[in-house]
């Protein structure tokens, strides 16, 4: 599907436009007179009510109008253009149509027209996305032509710079998809760092990029991310990525990501049942939303300079691997009583977010589909946030909601920290009772935060699979959910 923005109309097989409801009154958002007066005869006639996602189509002149409705459109918000768009387009992907033309503008509202284009546009890049690679059908779009229709001239220069924006966070958005959604027998932590190598040295300019291999980690000696390999066939691999802005000052904010990376969790000796265990090649999702947001930062220009940390193995069974009671030193000195193995996430991240800390950051972000409690407290819509600073999270916090995403803070108490040691090592990786396991797994890594640096810890287990009530998300698979979130907050957008 080739994607062009026109600022004067063109012939189209297929014309998108919306039309609103107020108090019964329908009316169509279009300047064309002559559509509006083959609406108004053609209307009376059926039960189109404009109701929000409703679609009517109407022919005129040898093209095929599809009518949206937007329900009150003081009352439609971006969310639910996303939703209705999203499920519209969904719709046309089958179809054959040579092309189609989105009147952007006509789904205006109450927005402005710059961020009425960048929906659209957003809403089409993300909806577009399958992953079909293995498939022998595959479920091109047969849309050959899309033009994004802006009926105002003004706004060209606007909108090219803005739909730019929203092309680099929504490519970033579908990278993180399809990392996620890649088999683990292909996407093994070797590969995985290979693909984060060669994705950056192509595309982000300027970004330095490391990689720690089994003997560099092993120097380093992070004996907790060791321990979780210690039953892999592969080496684990450190993703380590530098960015810096172009300007940078003693006031330029310094800010690490560290991003869980397993690519795939069997629970180790303390083995997951089968069903269980079925889906866990998404638990590498907290690194892959990080690198996406990483990479949408970079593209858009980030005024910080950021750190992405992300910690690749698979937590696999062989008669090497690491054993329930076994006592372990991690990077900081550390020593960690490992009671079960399938709390492996929490042992990577801890070396992880220690040596994201000796880089002297401001912040720490970090994301882990950590904890199968998390879909106990939130469901499978919502990210918890847990930190130990409130700036942040409340900056987090504000950045979701501005892009629509659900993220809800979960306290960490002393009872919970308490909870965490272990008689006969200085922690143990899990705690007393089952409850309350994402907070205690946060009050866990909270231990391996630097001194004075603002920590936010995003449990991303609920969030990051199927979202099949979201049009502008596979119904299965990665949802690429949060990359907008923490590309939002890292582009300091308001
Ligand atoms: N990767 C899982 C967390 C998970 C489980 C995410 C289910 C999504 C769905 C993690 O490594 C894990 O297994 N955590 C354990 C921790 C427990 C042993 C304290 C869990 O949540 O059961
Ligand atoms: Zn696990
Ligand atoms: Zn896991």
């Amino acid at each position: 599907m080739n994607i062009k923005f026109e600022y004067q109309p063109t012939a189209s097989d297929m014309v998108i436009l919306s039309a609103h409801s107020k108090n019964e009154k329908v009316s169509l958002n279009t300047k064309s007179k002559d559509i509006k007066a083959t609406f108004e005869s053609a209307k009376s006639k059926t039960s189109f009510k404009a109701s929000k996602g409703e679609t009517f189509t109407l022919q005129n002149d040898g093209t095929t109008f599809l009518i949206v409705g937007m329900g009150d459109k003081t009352k439609f918000k971006s969310e639910c253009l996303r939703r209705t768009f999203g499920k519209v387009f969904r719709s046309l992907r089958s179809k054959e149509l040579n092309s189609v033309s989105i009147d952007a503008l006509s789904f205006k509202g109450k927005f402005d027209s710059v961020s009425t284009c960048e929906l659209i546009y957003e809403t089409v890049l993300l909806s577009d996305y399958v992953f079909d690679k293995y498939k022998k059908t595959k479920s091109d779009n047969k849309i050959k032509n899309l033009t994004i229709f802006i009926d105002d001239k003004k706004l060209k220069a606007k909108v090219q710079k803005s739909t730019e924006r929203v092309f680099n966070t929504c490519e970033s958005i579908n990278i993180t998809r399809d990392l996620v959604n890649e088999a683990p027998n292909v996407l093994h932590s070797e590969e995985y760092a290979k693909i984060v190598e060669k994705d950056a040295k192509k595309n982000l300019k300027g970004v330095k990029v490391k990689i720690l291999n089994k003997s560099m980690i092993k120097k380093e000696k992070m004996g907790l991310f060791l321990s979780v390999n210690a039953g892999s066939a592969k080496e684990p691999r450190l993703v380590h990525l530098s960015y810096t802005p172009k300007k940078v000052t003693k006031k330029t904010k310094h800010v690490a990501l560290v991003g869980k990376g397993i690519t795939f969790d069997t629970g180790g000796y303390s083995l997951k049942p089968g069903s269980s265990m079925v889906g866990m090649k998404f638990d590498m999702g907290g690194s892959a939303t990080l690198y996406g947001a990483f990479r949408a930062a970079v593209l858009n220009n980030s005024p910080y300079k950021i750190d992405c940390v992300l910690a690749m193995t698979d937590n696999a069974v062989n008669s090497e691997a690491t054993t329930p009671d076994s006592i372990v030193r991690g990077r900081k000195g550390i020593t960690v009583e490992i009671l079960n193995t399938d709390a492996e996430g929490r042992l990577i991240l801890a070396d992880a977010l220690d040596y994201a800390s000796d880089l002297g950051p401001d912040e720490i972000i970090d994301a882990a589909t950590l904890t199968g409690a998390c879909l106990v407290a939130l469901g499978t819509q919502v990210c918890a946030i847990l930190g130990n600073d409130n700036k942040l999270i409340s900056s987090l916090k504000k950045s979701a909601a501005a892009q629509n995403e659900y993220i809800w803070e979960l306290p960490i108490i002393d009872e919970w920290r308490d909870d965490m040691k272990s008689k006969i090592a200085d922690l143990k990786n899990i705690g007393s009772t089952r409850y309350a396991g994402t907070a205690t797994a946060a009050a866990f890594l909270e231990n391996f935060i630097g001194k004075d640096i603002a920590w936010a810890h995003l449990d991303i287990a609920g969030v990051c699979d199927s979202q099949s009530h979201l049009s502008y998300c596979n119904p299965k698979g990665a949802s690429g959910l949060m990359v907008r979130s923490v590309a939002h907050y890292l582009l300091n957008e308001k």
